[in-house]
């Protein structure tokens, strides 16, 4: 049976994305494209430059126009969101955050066990300081033990713990309130690296009680490259210093008039954990994305996307040559396959212009908002074609 797909859905693909006739892009979770408004933004915004028609207004408004956007897509205030330029600068805000924390006797940091590794390096570097990574083995299909996880942050000596919203290899979508109940209880500083979830599944970081949230913009964003940014939570944003300071965290740099008094006061937002000047031209068309998933509302999108994988996931249920590898209780926007033939069968998609990844031995589809019924048709009739071989 055929998705029913909105009409709001389909107005957006044909004015955002004219391009779709060509190829099938299910590829989110390696990077988004980006809407044709965003692109246009960018453009304008680089017009407007080589003129010499910007003024100092013009760079405050973009970024005030991301940063509100961002805020309202994670239920944060405005003030908490730092504009990063990936999500790995995040991560090692978070890392050194948490060694602010630390205190004698707790100094170990849990991971999940097959994490990105943008979320394992900035934790391991903190070993050279005395502190210790425990990573929790995942379960036998790869994906992450919660149960063992929570065993772990009760024992003692947990500083902070951080976890992907989205698992990338299998789609694994954590128990982010579980886990942010019990990081709160135990005073254990709290990171999420939400770059595989967000903008496809709905994440409410007071309800989930997260100290600290990183994200770039490339993936299922559908924001330029360069674009990101950390939710540093409010109490966190006034006790907590930058290691590193850029001029424009202090708060006299405010006024570009008076700039070589050097007062060393930093400003009392997230703006304090961010470094200079950032992609302006960029940051028109983060702003432009953000606000386009919000018009159509994440909890939409990530039924529409849900409503893709269903019909994938039922065409795997009645063969016996492919495996879905997607724990189906814990889904998000991406969905992992293992067909008897993984390899040719993704040679075969790329081949038939279908643009999906290959992840730890099996294919990672990554439908948005985009995708419509008749290309996951697509990706079906190539597949079939591949294992009737
Ligand atoms: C879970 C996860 N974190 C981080 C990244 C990327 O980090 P960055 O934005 O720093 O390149 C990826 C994928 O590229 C990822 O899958």
């Amino acid at each position: 049976m055929s998705v029913a797909v909105a009409a709001d859905f389909q107005d957006v693909r044909g004015r955002e994305y004219r391009w779709t006739h060509d190829a099938v892009y299910l590829n989110a979770a390696s990077w988004g494209p980006l809407p044709e408004r965003s692109r246009r933004a960018c453009e304008q915004f680089e017009r407007h430059r080589q003129r010499g028609l910007l003024r100092d207004a013009d760079l405050v408004l973009v970024q005030d126009q991301a940063r509100q956007a961002l805020a309202r897509l994670i239920h944060a205030q405005s003030t908490e969101i730092a504009l990063m330029p990936n999500t790995s600068a995040g991560l090692n805000l978070a890392a050194h955050l948490a060694t602010l924390r630390a205190r004698p006797g707790r100094r170990t940091i849990v991971l999940s066990d097959r994490e990105f590794p943008a979320n394992v390096y900035p934790w391991l570097a903190l070993r050279k300081q005395g502190f210790h990574v425990r990573f929790v083995p995942t379960r036998a299909a790869g994906q992450p033990d919660e149960d063992a996880l929570a065993e772990a942050l009760e024992q003692p000596g947990v500083i902070a713990f951080s976890y992907s919203f989205v698992q990338f290899s299998t789609g694994f979508r954590g128990d982010l309130a579980r886990f942010g109940r019990i990081c709160h209880d135990r005073e254990i500083l709290f990171v999420v690296d939400a770059i595989q979830g967000l903008g496809a599944v709905p994440l409410d970081v007071q309800a989930c009680r997260i100290d600290v949230l990183a994200c770039g913009g490339q993936k299922w964003l559908c924001s330029p490259w360069g674009t990101g940014f950390a939710y540093v939570r409010a109490d966190l944003c006034t006790r907590l210093e930058p290691y590193l300071p850029g001029w424009l965290a202090f708060q006299a740099n405010q006024d570009f008039t008076r700039l070589v008094e050097y007062d060393a006061t930093l400003r009392a937002d997230a703006q304090r954990f961010e470094l200079g000047s950032q992609p302006f031209q960029s940051c028109g068309a983060l702003a432009e994305s953000v606000q386009l998933l919000l018009a159509l509302g994440v909890e939409r999108i990530y039924r529409h996307n849900l409503a893709l994988q269903d019909r994938i996931v039922s065409w795997a249920a009645a063969r016996d040559d492919v495996e879905v590898v997607s724990d189906q209780s814990a889904r998000s926007g991406i969905l992992c396959i293992r067909p008897s033939a993984a390899v040719a069968a993704h040679a075969a998609l790329l081949d038939a212009h279908v643009t999906c990844a290959f992840r730890e031995g099996a294919i990672r589809l990554s439908p948005h908002f985009y995708n419509s019924a008749s290309e996951i048709e697509q990706v079906l009739v190539t597949l079939e074609r591949v294992l009737a071989r």
